[in-house]
């Protein structure tokens, strides 16, 4: 339990143990952020995953009988957050769930209980005494149910999965464990979880606009207190919200008999000779949200494979079902890759690049068997055709 202002106290669970999130590489674990505000009527901000309730319920416990909670405000229906829900109603029974009207329809989906809901939209408010709770929707940020939940008078921002980071820590604000630490991890959550619902961002930020925030406090990782902290991370989201990336590459590939790789290798070169910052991802050996985390910052993304059985390495096959998902818009890119005796497979590659939001600038370089020394510098061309393109913003 750790208070974070007057009678608002942090009462979530460090899940040390997470190293996948449904896809999504967390090798510092996670946590499943709930807080409890202490005032005429006591009211619980979303609650944790399923096995980590009785940590919650001990934090609760050292401040306040769990029979005395009034509301528990669910902003968000997916189960690391509302996983603690039916646990935390059976202690305090007489608590109303406060959710939006899809939270509602999501909720009965997932827990088929006679729960007591009290539905809330945009702007409409609810005393606790003291205080007074105003909601925001704010759908598919990360699904339609999801919404924030603003605390006056304190200025604080219950913003759920909305600048959160999957990072597990003693520390519960980002100026203690360290701002770059917080906008590192932050990158890569928006990256992996955000990333395809950029217009949505775009409205809450827009709303936000207005909105004095002392605090922002999202459901994952940990909380912008200090004024650069918020600002900081207001303005990134601003920025991934809008595509802006830098004019750099990231060239990721994996490979049968090292000749995709002496591609890779050599696209590597090209970008250097023109003084594009490249980075390289063996997919054999890198999380493909750890690359993704690596594309929202860049401009320029080169994806190669081999041809197995005239498709793409499954490893490639994988990564590009991952970005078709995540839509990093307003890229430029190519493709590149070695083959035996067929290249048909390269256009099911150069189609998911095009379903993902890539365009291709320039066409893509395939060759056969081991190359001639001649036929990498085809490569070239790719860098080449690419730095003619205006293909960043800052
Ligand atoms: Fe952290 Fe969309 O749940």
């Amino acid at each position: 339990m750790v208070q974070i202002a007057k009678d608002i106290y942090w009462i979530g669970a460090v899940d040390w143990d997470l190293r996948n999130f449904h896809g999504y590489s967390t090798p510092q674990g996670s946590t499943y952020n709930a807080y409890l505000l202490l005032d005429e009527v006591p009211t619980l901000i979303d609650t944790v995953k399923h096995y980590c309730v009785e940590e919650m319920v001990r934090r609760v416990k050292e401040r306040i009988d769990p029979a005395r909670i009034r509301y528990i405000v669910s902003n968000h229906t997916e189960m690391d957050h509302s996983g603690g829900i039916a646990a935390l109603l059976k202690l305090a029974p007489e608590a109303v769930v406060v959710c939006s009207p899809k939270g509602k329809e999501g909720l009965s989906r997932h827990f088929k209980a006679p729960w007591k809901f009290k539905v809330v939209n945009t702007g409409e408010t609810l005393s606790i005494g003291r205080r007074t709770l105003r909601f925001h929707l704010m759908p598919m940020v990360h699904w339609p149910d999801s919404m924030a939940t603003y605390l006056e008078p304190e200025k604080i921002l219950f913003s759920n999965d909305a600048f959160g980071q999957h990072y597990a820590s003693a520390e519960r604000f980002a100026d203690e464990a360290g701002s770059d630490i917080a906008l590192r991890e932050a990158a890569k959550y928006y990256a992996n979880i955000v990333m395809p619902y950029a217009d949505p961002v775009c409205k809450v930020l827009e709303a936000l606009k207005t909105v004095p925030m002392e605090m922002i406090c999202p459901s994952h990782g940990l909380i912008w207190r200090k004024p650069d902290d918020r600002s900081a991370i207001i303005s990134r989201y601003d920025a991934w919200a809008h595509y802006r990336t830098e004019r750099r590459a990231v060239i990721v590939y994996d490979s049968m008999w090292h000749t995709t790789e002496m591609m890779a290798k050599r696209l590597y070169e090209s970008c250097e000779r023109a003084g594009i910052p490249a980075t390289i991802y063996p997919l054999r050996e890198t999380h493909i949200s750890d690359v993704i985390a690596e594309v929202l910052r860049s401009g320029i993304v080169l994806v190669g494979t081999p041809m197995l059985n005239n498709h793409m390495l499954p490893t490639v096959g994988a990564f590009m079902t991952y970005l078709k998902g995540l839509k990093p818009k307003k890229r430029i890119g190519a493709t590149f890759g070695s083959y035996g005796w067929s290249t048909a497979g390269f256009k099911e590659l150069e189609a998911a690049m095009q379903e993902s939001g890539i365009e291709l600038a320039a066409n893509g370089v395939y060759l056969q068997w081991i190359p001639e020394a001649a036929e990498l510098n085809s490569l070239d061309s790719v860098i080449a055709t690419i730095q003619s393109r205006s293909a960043t913003s800052s």
